[in-house]
């Protein structure tokens, strides 16, 4: 089973509650994406629209962290109603991260970037719930799928696997219909989409769409 994550960052911001509508029914998390200007070259979006979303959708708040000094925005992000969220490890302080995200009650994501290698998170699998692997590099959307990094995909699907750990493993840009089943093949269970559903005609169908696509293949 393939789950959706839409990424809101494709999203028209001044209108966020209709583009969750849209697409609720196809998605199973919604994913935001927080940038701060500093560990990636962006701006987007924080707490406060985290909370206003909380107030309008019951589907899990997926917060993707891109930002240098996570622990301080940590609880943050859980008063506002985030469900997980997930911390690049090229900031360091892994152990310090995931500790304080467990005691806040979020589930625990981990980031690595594209040139980083799964090694960095190999250490942590037995602590989080998802990891993710960046098929572009981080800070904008609508890039181009970085087809190299399946390899560290791989790895990472067999290192879950023997380990027999429950551990979601999602990819996060340039995903669409063409991309998600090489992804899927890969070993990816949660595909992050931006461009390939809010910047489409019909969202829920677009959403739908790379669903089928990624449950087409089965993992080698
Ligand atoms: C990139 C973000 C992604 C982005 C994906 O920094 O982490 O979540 O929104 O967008 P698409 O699917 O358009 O590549
Ligand atoms: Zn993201």
């Amino acid at each position: 089973m393939a789950r959706i994550a839409p990424s809101i960052l494709s999203a028209d911001f001044a209108a966020l509650a209709a583009a969750v509508d849209q697409v609720g029914a196809e998605a199973d998390l919604l994913h935001v994406d927080v940038m701060d200007g500093h560990f990636v070259p962006n701006i987007s979006i924080g707490p406060p629209v985290v909370k206003a979303l909380r107030r309008h959708t019951d589907l899990y708040l997926d917060c993707h962290l891109m930002i240098t000094n996570p622990e301080r925005y940590l609880p943050a992000f859980r008063d506002a109603g985030a469900d997980g969220c997930s911390v690049h490890v090229e900031v360091g302080r892994t152990e310090a991260l995931i500790d304080q995200m467990r005691e806040l009650g979020l589930d625990v994501g981990l980031v690595l970037n594209p040139e980083t290698p799964f090694a960095a998170a190999e250490p942590w699998l037995d602590h989080i719930d998802l990891l993710l692997v960046m098929t572009v590099h981080p800070g904008f959307g609508g890039q181009s799928f970085i087809a190299t990094v399946m390899e560290k995909v791989e790895k990472a699907r067999a290192a879950i696997d023997e380990r027999g750990l429950r551990v979601a493993l999602q990819v996060d840009g340039g995903i669409d219909p063409t991309t998600a089943p090489v992804a899927a093949a890969a070993g990816a269970d949660t595909f992050v989409a931006g461009n390939a559903v809010f910047a489409q005609p019909d969202p829920a169908a677009a959403a739908a769409a790379i669903r089928a696509a990624a449950e087409s293949v089965r993992p080698a």
